[in-house]
């Protein structure tokens, strides 16, 4: 991969892209109900900001993820641009038919790193969510479309605590040869710190390029952006994020939202690497969903930004 030097230390990639996964990852967890129009809204400003990749809802049972329940309406609502992945997480074959016939641009399914997150989250067992998610890796290839892969609890679990990296690296090589095309690495807990995320990226890359990851960072500790930094640093260069720091996930207890894509924005402009968006949108789609919320976005960049436009 190409890298730049900033300084004789550090190896960082020329480009990156960014996952945005506010749409699905960061209202999933948000109880005030979004109407679908808002959140339609919210994915075309996304894209107006020069965002080319948005996972813009999913395809999951809505007894148990009750915001996610007008993902059809949200996808046929969307005025698509060219160029764009508007992407949907589908679990089984019946989340795949409800991607399918919306048009998503790709489909990703996510497993998980610990049992018992794996339970909680798709009601089965790690091994069985991997038979489970085979069918939907090759209709997806019969119709031509792309799938993602999410490990899930990377580093900890809310119910087992700390997860070996060998545990990541088995499961993300099972979706890896199943056919996933890249591997998204979910610190669903944010408790992840440098040194414990390079030993799990390395035992990752044992078996999957570094330019097959990505990370996806939820910031409950705060640690996310100075894991991102050490990632980059490794050769990893796709970053999840979620506009003003939306979310949660609703099988983790107090997990906080991913990292905020505007704060994620901030710190490569100032590293001098390539990301394709333009900061004042992004900050204007951060504040109208956080206003639809009713909350402050959980960003200190939007935060920093808005106070001072309102000096
Ligand atoms: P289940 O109950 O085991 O499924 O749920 P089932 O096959 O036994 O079916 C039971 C009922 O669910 C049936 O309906 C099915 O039709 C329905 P009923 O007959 O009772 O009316 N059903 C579905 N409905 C809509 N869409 C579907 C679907 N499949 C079955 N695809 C299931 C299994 C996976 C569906 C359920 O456990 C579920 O929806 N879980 C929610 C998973 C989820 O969305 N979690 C949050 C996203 S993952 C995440 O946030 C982590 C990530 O960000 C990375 C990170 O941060 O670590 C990706
Ligand atoms: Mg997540």
């Amino acid at each position: 991969m190409m890298t730049t030097t900033n300084n004789s230390t550090n190896f960082l990639p020329e480009k990156v892209k960014i996952v945005e996964v506010g749409p699905r990852d960061g209202l999933q967890n948000e109880a005030t109900m979004i109407s679908a129009a808002d959140k339609i809204s919210l994915i075309e400003q996304l894209a107006d900001a020069g965002v080319s990749y948005i996972e813009s809802g999913s395809f999951v049972s809505p007894k148990w993820v009750p915001q996610m329940a007008t993902s059809t309406e949200v996808f046929n609502g969307i005025r698509r641009k060219d160029g764009i992945t508007y992407a949907a997480l589908t679990p089984n074959m019946q989340g795949f038919a409800g991607a399918l016939a919306v048009n998503a641009t790709e489909v990703a399914i996510f497993g998980a790193a610990s049992e018992s997150f794996s339970q909680k989250n798709i009601n089965c067992s790690i091994d069985q969510s991997l038979e489970r998610f085979l069918p939907v890796v090759e209709a997806a290839k019969a119709k031509g479309l792309k799938v993602r892969g999410y490990v899930s609890c990377v580093v900890g679990c809310p119910y087992e605590g700390d997860i070996a990296p060998e545990q990541v690296a088995r499961v993300a090589k099972k979706l890896f040869e199943m056919g996933c095309y890249e591997i998204s690495l979910g610190d669903t807990i944010g408790v992840g710190t440098p040194d414990s995320i390079k030993t799990m990226l390395l035992a990752v890359n044992k078996y999957i390029p570094l330019n097959k990851l990505a990370v996806h960072f939820h910031d409950t500790y705060g640690q996310a952006l100075t894991n991102i930094y050490a990632a980059l640093n490794m050769g990893v260069s796709v970053i999840d994020t979620s506009i003003a720091g939306l979310g949660g996930c609703p099988y983790a207890k107090g997990a906080s939202g991913n990292v905020a894509t505007e704060d994620v924005v901030y710190l490569l402009s100032g590293l001098g690497i390539e990301h394709g968006i333009d900061l004042n949108k992004l900050l204007t789609a951060g504040w109208y969903i956080s206003d639809k919320l009713g909350k402050q976005p959980i960003s200190k960049v939007s935060n920093a930004m808005r106070a001072k436009l309102n000096d």
